[in-house]
């Protein structure tokens, strides 16, 4: 069925030439993105390190865009207030890094952010069952954290799909987003399975016009 819903759509910093970002965050700022997707890895959780808070307030200063800023970081909590000076707006957190994961949610919305929660393509969807009024977003990784560019992983789309589910069981309200291989391929199908947002890094950056696939992806 042809759903009247606009997609959110992310475009992943990432994916950015990082001589210019300047120029390629104005580019965003002027697009139809939604938001900005802000990848930051600790070289502990994932088996890279991408950038840390200078990046991100670099980022802040040149665009009013929401900044949705996904944390590949293991045991985070010490770091939250520092991301929302930073210039977060929405903070996400990985269930398999986090030993108090109910304490940092809370944390997170008591500084002002909205909380999300991600989850690697091997963890069950029900983790998120005692969570589910402490969480505004669930993001569903369509690959294994740690790089951009990375091949989709089919099974994500039945994930969307089972955690759509979940959310309507237990009347829930969070926004469900998906990160990692997202192209004009699969986010037809993401969209039907109950995605709300959509991540997309490379498939944005190595397009000959990345706001023509900003809005491609937008009336998916
Ligand atoms: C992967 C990151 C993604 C990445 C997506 O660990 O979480 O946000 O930037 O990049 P693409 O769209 O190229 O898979
Ligand atoms: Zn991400």
């Amino acid at each position: 069925t042809l759903s009247k819903k606009v997609m959110i759509v992310s475009p992943s910093v990432l994916s950015c030439d990082f001589g210019n970002i300047q120029r390629d965050t104005e580019m965003l700022d002027q697009s139809q993105a939604d938001w900005l997707h802000i990848d930051v890895m600790d070289g502990v959780f994932v088996p890279n390190i991408s950038f840390g808070f200078p990046v991100l307030e670099a980022v802040r200063k040149h665009t009013s865009k929401v900044l949705d800023v996904h944390l590949m970081v293991q045991d985070c909590s010490p770091y939250i207030e520092t991301f929302k000076k930073a210039g977060a707006d929405w903070l996400t957190v990985h269930y398999e890094a986090c030993t108090h994961l109910h304490r940092t949610l809370t944390q997170i919305r008591d500084c002002g952010m909205k909380a999300g929660i991600a989850l690697n393509p091997h963890t069950p969807i029900s983790v998120i069952v005692p969570l589910v009024s402490e969480v505004d977003l669930v993001l569903i990784m369509s690959v294994n954290p740690g790089f951009g560019g990375q091949k989709f992983i089919p099974n994500a789309i039945n994930r969307v799909q089972e955690l759509a589910q979940l959310r309507e069981k237990t009347n829930a309200s969070f926004l469900i987003e998906v990160d990692g291989g997202v192209t004009m391929d699969n986010a037809q199908a993401l969209k039907s399975a109950g995605a709300d947002a959509l991540v997309a890094g490379s498939f944005v950056f190595q397009s000959p016009q990345p706001s023509a696939t900003i809005t491609a992806l937008k009336n998916c």
